[in-house]
């Protein structure tokens, strides 16, 4: 169901008067349709961190921030991460619908065909320091995909849609386990055919040649939950970076690749890494209270990491199935992290203070999930990679849209405040390269 233009929207400035159509969302939201709007009265809008434009009309993924909702294609999180594993919400959030079971046998076959890197990718890793952030390596490394899979002008790509899908959250899967072993000076485990795409991933990371790796199946069905949970989330700063990347009919992998740079940042996806940073630094400090007054100090550039998001004013909906799945899975593993017992004081301290409450400053998807990656012996430097690996098909699926939508290059206008016109008398008088 198209947004309908029900209503309209009169702006007036002065003596000018314009109407402008008013669209309505399925779900009710609206929006006023501004695209004649520099037309009709060479005005624009301004809104720096674009937190009051849509950007785009989109079928893939429905937040509503005020009430904790997330849908992926009409479904709730709730749901899915109860019913299917990560392949199928792939699968859904680029088709629109789950698959069936022929569909879903068809794209397990091509991410297991698609598992494997070039060979020749695996001689990149040797040219990156130990050191290196795994996210660095990941954008590097799809962005490199361009050059060994070529056809990809996006007409192909999107009639071949499976197969670049497999492609991207097979091979960059295989990747990300390549990277965490290069840094642990450890060979690489390849991938299994025999093996579901969370097992893969898990026995890539830990089997080793002299110590076999035991492949927990709640290990498995916690790591589906995780990878479902960070799948998609509409039009946030990694994805809206790959729908602006690829309106210039960028490749693919590029643009999946500008993904991975946005995401990494301490704001976005790096938050998870910064939790668990902070968590440790106030577990040696003893005080949660002075890092909650330290938050709250304008002065101090200390924030809670893990807490607040743009668009819910509530808990967010994936944070309180990772703290749930968090408190079980600990407990089946007879796991004990002093980290969340941390994590628990502050977000009662936190909550139960007014700055928090009043400007809707609660938990989201970054809070409690590095607790869960440390339990699955996940090491801190991979967490935003982690991350990475299940927005691939969120970003597949933005891609895939904003090309079939014919979108425009995107190129915002904005407001010039610069100096006005230079006269000559701004050059020195004597050009001392010219002497
Ligand atoms: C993700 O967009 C998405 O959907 C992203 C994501 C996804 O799935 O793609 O959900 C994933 O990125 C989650 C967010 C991870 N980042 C963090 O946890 C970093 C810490 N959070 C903040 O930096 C912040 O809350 C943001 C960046 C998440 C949101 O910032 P906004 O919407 O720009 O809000 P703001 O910075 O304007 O803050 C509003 C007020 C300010 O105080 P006042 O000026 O009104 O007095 O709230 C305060 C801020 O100082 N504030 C915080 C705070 N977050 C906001 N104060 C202390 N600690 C915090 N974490």
């Amino acid at each position: 169901m198209a947004a309908t233009a029900s209503d309209t929207a009169t702006l007036t400035l002065g003596d000018l008067s314009v109407n402008l159509p008013v669209v309505t969302g399925s779900e009710g939201e609206q929006a006023v349709d501004i695209t004649s709007l520099r037309e009709k009265t060479k005005l624009v809008t301004l809104d720096p961190g674009l937190g009051n434009t849509a950007s785009c009309f989109s079928k893939i993924t429905y937040i509503d921030g005020e009430r904790g909702i997330l849908r992926y294609r009409g479904i709730p999180i709730e749901t899915l991460v109860e019913k299917v594993m990560f392949v199928d919400v792939a699968y859904l959030l680029v088709h629109g619908t789950l698959p069936t079971a022929e569909e879903r046998h068809n794209f397990s076959q091509l991410l297991n065909f698609n598992s494997l890197m070039h060979e020749d990718m695996r001689h990149f890793f040797d040219l990156f320091p130990h050191e290196a952030h795994p996210m660095h390596i990941l954008a590097t490394m799809i962005n490199a995909m361009a050059a060994f899979y070529p056809n990809v002008d996006s007409q192909s790509l999107v009639e071949n849609i499976d197969r670049a899908t497999a492609r991207v959250i097979s091979i960059v899967r295989t990747m990300a386990a390549f990277v965490y072993k290069k840094s642990i000076g450890e060979p690489v485990v390849y991938p299994r055919h025999d093996l579901s795409y969370c097992a893969n991933f898990l026995n890539m990371m830990f089997d080793s040649p002299v110590k076999p790796y035991q492949i927990r199946p709640e290990t498995v069905r916690l790591l589906n939950i995780l990878l479902i949970l960070h799948a998609d989330h509409e039009q946030n700063c990694s994805t809206t970076a790959v729908r602006v990347i690829g309106s210039a009919q960028v490749n693919l992998y590029a643009t999946i690749s500008a993904g991975i740079s946005a995401l990494s940042g301490p704001l976005h996806g790096g938050a998870n890494q910064a939790v668990i940073e902070m968590l440790r630094m106030i577990q040696q400090d003893g005080d949660v209270g002075k890092f909650i007054r330290k938050a709250k100090d304008k002065d101090d550039p200390f924030r809670l990491m893990g807490f607040g998001h743009r668009v819910y004013k509530i808990y967010d909906p994936r944070a309180a199935i990772i703290r749930r799945e968090c408190e079980a899975y600990l407990k089946t593993i007879h796991y004990c992290d002093p980290l969340l017992d941390v994590a628990r004081r502050l977000e009662d301290a936190a909550l139960a203070d007014s700055y928090f409450i009043d400007r809707h400053l609660y938990p989201n998807v970054d809070f409690y999930s590095g607790i869960l990656y440390r339990a699955m012996g996940i090491p801190e430097n991979m967490f935003t990679a982690m991350f990475a690996l299940a927005r691939l098909p969120g970003w597949v699926a933005h891609w895939q849209e904003m090309i079939g939508s014919r979108t425009k290059i995107v190129r915002p206008r904005q407001v010039y405040i610069g100096k006005g016109l230079q006269t000559a008398d701004v050059f020195p008088s004597k050009n001392p390269l010219l002497i």
